[in-house]
């Protein structure tokens, strides 16, 4: 049901590597009444994905921290939060560059950033370092008429 007023949900995990699952199914099913297209759950399954690993990689490293994941709908406008308490991103600017990563040990591809703004219509980056991270995604999505 598309409703105009703002719906929100959250939920807050720990960082292990299986939770970016969790999180992904949890932001589709929050998102399915939109009935959005299966490449708009793509896209957002992506970018969510792609947040999600960095805070669970990079945030925390080898310690085990909270995720915090957002989602509010508006209409079909929808916004999306992934925040982190953990190290901090030092230079925001280089981090968004593609094939950028601090962490080519770990087999990164340095694609997060570029795949998140290419499948969201924006990434805003907030971040401090030894307090935390904040993505902050946007996307307007289609609304299909309903049979
Ligand atoms: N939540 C985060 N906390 C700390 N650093 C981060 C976080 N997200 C991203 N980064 C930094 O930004 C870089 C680029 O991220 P990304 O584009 O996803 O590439 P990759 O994850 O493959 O390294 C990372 O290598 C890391 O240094
Ligand atoms: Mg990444």
């Amino acid at each position: 049901m598309i409703r105009e007023q703002a719906q929100e949900m959250s939920i807050r995990f720990d960082s292990y590597p299986e939770n970016e699952q969790f999180a992904r199914m949890t932001i589709m099913a929050f998102l399915v009444d939109l009935n959005p297209t299966v490449d708009e759950m793509e896209d957002v399954k992506t970018a969510v994905s792609e947040a999600v690993t960095n805070a669970i990689i990079h945030g925390y490293e080898k310690e085990v921290g909270q995720v915090l994941l957002t989602c509010t709908k508006v209409g079909s406008r929808v916004s999306i939060t992934v925040t982190d308490y953990g190290k901090g991103i030092e230079d925001i600017k280089k981090a968004r560059e593609p094939f950028f990563t601090t962490r080519p040990d770990a087999e990164r591809s340095g694609m997060g950033f570029a795949f998140m703004e290419a499948f969201m219509d924006e990434v805003h980056i907030e971040s401090e370092q030894g307090h935390g991270t904040r993505i902050i995604m946007n996307k307007k999505l289609h609304l299909l008429q309903k049979v």
